[in-house]
């Protein structure tokens, strides 16, 4: 099946009890069994079923098996949040003693899970530009056991080559974890790249209306059976059965969604290019972005996100968010309507002052979200706010 196929019938199947033509809401915490025996097969793995809705219910099936397929993988994970779905592939795949490479922009409690908690259980991550293969090579140790990218990079949108890292990740043993939240799998296939596992926070553009919290982790089946039993079990950060039903409806949508986010990126993209109030404009379409040439290999289209620099500074970007009307200012990203933000003062301010220089996220750096909205309509409110610097 074509994409646009599997956004919609992957992992789909009528419940004949009923006949109803859309999945049901299936809102339990716990499935009866037909007696003890049966109860004892399901708990020791041997008979497929459900048992209790932590552990999987048929929402959470119905979401996993479209996004296996979505993404080329093996079998999938559906998580709370974007970050119950990074802490569990870290926490299983990595021990005490163990160290990972991570990209310095990422998004900023992903960095705060890397700066601040792995350390209390002794794995620590070294941040470097992954952009720069070099750089990931000499941060690799004996002890390396995760390469960490997002890309593009959350805010910067820096791009990395994944087909590149992976192919290091693989002489140093290491696994190669790929956040996939900015692009979506209508537009880069991590795992088909060399990628060992996906992330994703489905709050973005899989769900797309803003109406849920929650992550997707895919890889192949065997890596996500030992991540499941325990570390997810144990953990307890399942996708409730309404919000895996809510994704699902999402993810029909994805690719129409994801080709108008685009289509308006462009235009609003040149758009900012031509206004005198900015500076600098940072999205991996442009022929000028230092890794156009790898996006254009990597990824069917550029996405929708893009960030820019005011001339004025935080004080122009501050007068321009405060005057938006259409557009919302709010974090998050990939919803249908726009939004925009100040990653230094919100989405990044988990990160020290210090690293997000470094990382080159900027005081003044100013993030938008492209909606689906008419592009006239987005430009509209652009420019009365920007009229106002
Ligand atoms: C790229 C990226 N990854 C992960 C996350 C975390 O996802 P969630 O907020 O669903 O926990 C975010 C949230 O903004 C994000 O932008």
């Amino acid at each position: 099946m074509n994409f646009q196929t599997k956004a919609i019938h992957a992992g789909h199947k009528h419940d004949k009890s009923v006949g109803a033509h859309a999945t049901p809401i299936y809102q339990t915490s716990t499935f009866v069994f037909d007696n003890c025996e049966q109860g004892a097969r399901r708990f020791e793995g041997i008979e497929e079923g459900y048992i209790y809705s932590r552990l999987g219910n048929p929402n959470m099936t119905e979401l996993e098996e479209k996004m296996t397929a979505l993404e080329n993988g093996g079998a999938a994970i559906s998580t709370g949040s974007g970050m119950a779905a990074i802490s569990t592939v870290l926490l299983s795949q990595l021990k005490a003693g163990n160290h990972m490479v991570a990209g310095k922009a990422l998004y900023g409690c992903t960095n705060s899970l890397m700066t601040h908690v792995l350390p209390r259980f002794n794995i620590e991550t070294t941040f470097v530009d992954t952009t720069d293969l070099g750089a990931i090579e000499q941060a690799i140790n004996n002890n390396t056991k995760v390469i960490y990218i997002e890309t593009p990079a959350n805010p910067t949108m820096q791009v990395t080559d994944i087909k590149a890292v992976s192919k290091i990740a693989r002489k140093y043993g290491a696994v190669l974890v790929a956040d996939n939240t900015f692009m979506t799998p209508y537009l880069q296939k991590p795992l088909d790249l060399g990628a060992d596992i996906v992330v994703h926070s489905a709050t973005k553009y899989i769900c797309g209306h803003g109406d849920v919290v929650a992550g997707i982790i895919v890889s192949s089946k065997e890596t996500i059976m030992d991540m499941k039993f325990p570390y997810f079990k144990d953990f307890g950060g399942n996708t409730s059965p309404f919000d895996a039903w809510l994704l699902v409806r999402g993810l029909k949508t994805l690719p129409a969604r994801v080709d108008i986010h685009c289509k308006n990126a462009k235009v609003v993209v040149d758009y900012l290019l031509n206004h005198p109030a900015i500076s600098d404009v940072y999205y991996p379409g442009l022929k000028e972005h230092p890794q156009h040439d790898i996006a254009k290999k990597q990824a069917t289209d550029f996405g929708a996100m893009i960030a820019f620099e005011l001339k004025g500074g935080i004080e122009a970007g501050k007068t321009l968010m405060n005057n938006v009307k259409m557009i919302a200012l709010a974090v998050s990203l990939g919803c249908v309507d726009s939004l925009i933000q100040h990653p230094a003062s919100m989405t990044h301010s988990p990160v020290s002052r210090e690293d997000r220089l470094k990382a080159g996220i900027t005081d003044g750096l100013v993030r938008i979200s492209v909606g689906i909205e008419h592009v006239e309509d987005i430009i509209s409110d652009l420019g009365q706010a920007l009229a106002k610097i």
